[in-house]
């Protein structure tokens, strides 16, 4: 992959060389909070600070900037609640000194306007990459008619937005068909951070896995047992994929999460860890509660006596402190994934557990993005204490599932 040091060269400098940047400034906005300026208060701003870096090192050196990214899932038309404003007004206070201009169209003459208009060491951000269908079509030829428009727009590409990385969009992949590109400083941890997990892991390698469902962690959980993982490794299971494990052990769940058609393919994964000697560490306790509720009636239960009427929302103390110990010793620790519901106080103490014991411990911790990231940070942990926090839930997840990624690929 090529580095921003290797683009500047073969442009001969960025200075008024226009810069097209692929970020992912993808937060969680709460739409029932207003900041002073009456925008959606964003509740975890880690992927717009994990962005600021490479959009200075480009200014600083004089590009002009044009930055474009999305936020959430809008179905290639505008919708306002869709709008990157309240990031542009974020990004603006952490660049400070710069001027930051928002344009709110994607391609065309407006934006080739504001484009022109800015000067050296200036940025453009434009609004939501996804209002245009062309962004996301699963046609080669829309989608790359649409990077042609975007590619117009600047002299060269830098691909930082990490956590689309696993996305064949317009704006992640074929518009690096058109330009000359380089893989930005975040791209650049994110993927050496990877490496490190995948190949030659400081062992006992631990892999905590949580979240709700465990569909959506089969790809990941083959490749572990497949070939990351070996033995004297740990894989901990919490969250509510949890009780799918538990109930393919033979315990009764109650009304927590199960997804049944996956029972078998789980009961397979039990005897795949026996066989390779990885410790799979399940919850030996419970947070069981009347209803999904913060202030719903709940008790800590062993996982063989959860009630029927009751569902499981944490993990239990006994657990927490269990998984603890087996993070201890460990030299690298994969997390994705929250033990409970963190977000409910009642049900936020195994999450607690699982990211103090990565901060006490002496491993390299590699925290997953998405969920996991938003709860160390509403837990009240500093990024500093973890190894990394990657900016990629989905993104990270397929490269541990060993998958290609294309907007890794394209840079390669
Ligand atoms: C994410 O939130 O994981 C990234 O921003 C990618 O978003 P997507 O899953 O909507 O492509």
């Amino acid at each position: 992959m090529k580095t921003l040091d290797d683009l500047e060269t073969q442009l001969g400098g960025f200075a008024g060389r226009r810069v097209l940047v692929r970020s992912d400034l993808n937060v969680p906005l709460d739409h029932d909070r207003r900041d002073g300026a009456g925008q959606p208060v964003i509740t975890d701003d880690g992927r717009l600070r994990a962005s600021v870096p490479t959009l200075r090192r480009l200014l600083d050196a004089g590009a002009r900037v044009v930055v474009t990214a999305h936020l959430g899932r809008p179905k290639g038309a505008p919708e306002a609640k869709y709008s990157l404003a309240p990031v542009h007004a974020r990004l603006a206070e952490l660049l400070p000194g710069v001027e930051v201009g928002f344009c709110p169209v994607t391609v065309g003459a407006q934006a080739m306007a504001a484009v022109d208009a800015l000067a050296d060491g200036e940025l453009l951000l434009l609004e939501n990459i996804r209002f245009n269908a062309g962004e996301t079509s699963k046609d080669d030829e829309e989608r790359g008619a649409f990077a042609d428009e975007l590619a117009a727009l600047a002299d060269a590409f830098v691909s930082d937005g990490f956590g689309a990385v696993h996305r064949k969009h317009a704006s992640v992949y074929d518009v690096a068909l058109r330009l000359p590109h380089a893989a930005g400083g975040l791209v650049a941890t994110e993927v050496e951070v990877l490496q490190r997990l995948t190949a030659h892991p400081e062992r006992p390698y631990a892999v905590v896995l949580g979240g709700s469902k465990v569909s959506d962690k089969l790809g990941v959980i083959d490749n572990l047992l497949g070939s990351l993982l070996g033995e004297g490794d740990r894989l901990l299971v919490g969250g509510g994929m949890v009780f799918t494990f538990l109930k393919a052990q033979g315990y009764e769940v109650g009304k927590s999460l199960l997804e049944t058609d996956q029972l078998d393919r789980v009961a397979g994964y039990v005897r795949t860890a026996r066989e390779k000697g990885v410790e799979l560490v399940l919850p030996t306790d419970v947070v069981a509660a009347t209803a999904f509720a913060a202030d719903a009636e709940h008790d800590v239960v062993a996982v063989d006596a959860i009630p029927a009427d009751r569902l499981g929302l944490d993990i239990g103390p006994d657990s927490g402190a269990a998984f603890a110990a087996r993070l201890a010793d460990a030299r690298t620790v994969f997390w994705n994934g929250p033990m409970g519901v963190f977000e409910m106080e009642p049900y936020s103490h195994g999450t607690r557990a699982v990211a103090q014991a990565l901060v006490d411990g002496g491993a390299f911790s590699v925290v997953g993005g998405g969920d996991s990231a938003a709860a160390v940070r509403t837990l009240g942990f500093a990024d500093e204490r973890f190894g990394h926090i990657s900016t990629g839930g989905g993104a990270s997840l397929e490269y541990l599932e060993g998958k290609h990624l294309p907007g890794l690929d394209v840079l390669s």
